[in-house]
């Protein structure tokens, strides 16, 4: 029986009561599906911080590697904002594990199911029947991670300093990524970037047009970011794929999570290409929420699906994958809404975090 190594980090907030979730989750899809999991739950974030003095303890870090992958929560909350802003939860855990892993390549699905237009900030007339989008954002690059970094005095004023910077062959191992998600859905890839202004983006550009010709089923077009943001509300239904840097991705993927209606809803996965599969750290895409953590009525959905894109890229488990999503839209479908996605609509099955979970196994059986 195939067995995958798990690092189990649920983090703050919500995090732990919609892991919690997700983990049952995945014994029904388990059983059903006749595969293991072995998971190590680890301290991260706030709770890394309290329990062993670090956003990423060493020992935490220790059990990442020796997984197949990582199921992540979510971190940070009130208790932590005032530490300086490497040590907090949110940057001293997130941008070192990808970092360290390589996790390159962000996979932000933005899904806004035709039952849950109504929850979209976007007139529903604009939207009709929903829309399936899928960011692909470049993710250990661009100004997050570029040197010099500096802040300080320089010819008499103080000057603080990142730098956009890209080699050719960071572009070209995303635009693959993104291009075979394309052959993979609607075939339609939209690069986006600023190459009207900025030297990084004119070379992103050049990388993209010189792929295409691999993928000569796929449509490649190009889009400046500041039309993007501006498409996302207008028209969401033109994108299939989005290609985007990552200080780009890291805005606009906020920007789609928001129009699809709910952040509960959403799962993202950060990848890094290995010789037969992916490793990869899988979150929600929302974060901690430490205004209704502890209370049971988080939306586990973005945790549940997120542990779904675990076991597609990291565990080539197809069908189990397929199982975890369709069992989410059948329970969307036949009603099932936790707080975020209710109207109070007719037919409308209120449920709580654990409701949620239930609702869904059951969907799985
Ligand atoms: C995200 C977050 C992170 C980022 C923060 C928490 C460092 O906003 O995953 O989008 O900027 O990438
Ligand atoms: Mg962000």
């Amino acid at each position: 029986m195939n067995t995958y190594k798990i690092a189990v980090l649920a983090g703050d907030g919500i995090g732990p009561e919609v892991m919690e979730q997700a983990l049952r989750v995945l014994d029904a899809v388990e059983k059903k599906h006749g595969f293991r999991t072995e998971r190590t739950a680890c301290f991260v974030g706030g709770a890394g911080i309290d329990n062993c003095g670090k956003a990423l303890p060493a020992e935490t870090l220790a059990a990442c590697e020796a997984a197949d992958a990582i199921l992540f929560g979510s971190v940070g909350g009130p208790k932590w904002d005032t530490l300086p802003p490497d040590e907090r939860p949110e940057r001293g855990a997130l941008l070192p594990l990808r970092k360290h892993f390589s996790l390159y390549a962000n996979l932000r699905p933005g899904i806004c199911l035709p039952e849950l237009v109504h929850a979209s900030p976007i007139k529903p007339s604009l939207i009709p029947g929903g829309f399936d989008i899928l960011c692909v954002r470049e993710l250990t690059g661009g100004m997050y991670f570029g040197e010099p970094k500096f802040y300080g005095e320089r010819d008499g004023e103080t000057i603080a300093l990142d730098t956009l910077v890209y080699k050719k062959s960071e572009v070209e191992r995303i635009a693959r990524v993104a291009f075979e998600a394309a052959r993979g859905r609607r075939r339609k890839l939209c690069s986006v970037d600023k190459a009207n202004v900025l030297t990084s983006s004119v070379m992103w550009r050049e990388v993209m047009n010189a792929m295409a010709p691999e993928y000569p089923d796929v449509e490649l077009t190009h889009m400046y970011v500041d039309n993007a943001a501006m498409q996302l509300v207008r028209n969401p239904q033109q994108f299939d794929v989005i290609v985007t840097e990552n200080t780009f991705g890291d805005i606009l993927t906020d920007e789609m999570a928001i129009v699809c209606g709910s952040l509960g809803m959403l799962p993202s996965a950060s990848l890094c290409q290995g010789s037969e599969s992916f490793f990869g750290l899988y979150e929600p895409s929302g974060g901690s929420a430490p205004d209704i953590a502890g209370q049971g009525i988080a939306n586990p959905i973005a945790q549940i699906l997120s542990m779904g894109m675990l076991l597609r890229y990291t565990c080539k488990e197809t069908a189990a994958a397929d199982d975890v999503d369709r069992a989410v839209r059948n329970v969307i479908a036949a009603g099932y809404r936790t707080g975020d996605l209710a109207t109070g609509a007719e037919g409308e099955i209120r449920v709580g975090t654990a409701g949620m979970g239930d609702a869904i196994i059951a969907a799985i059986d």
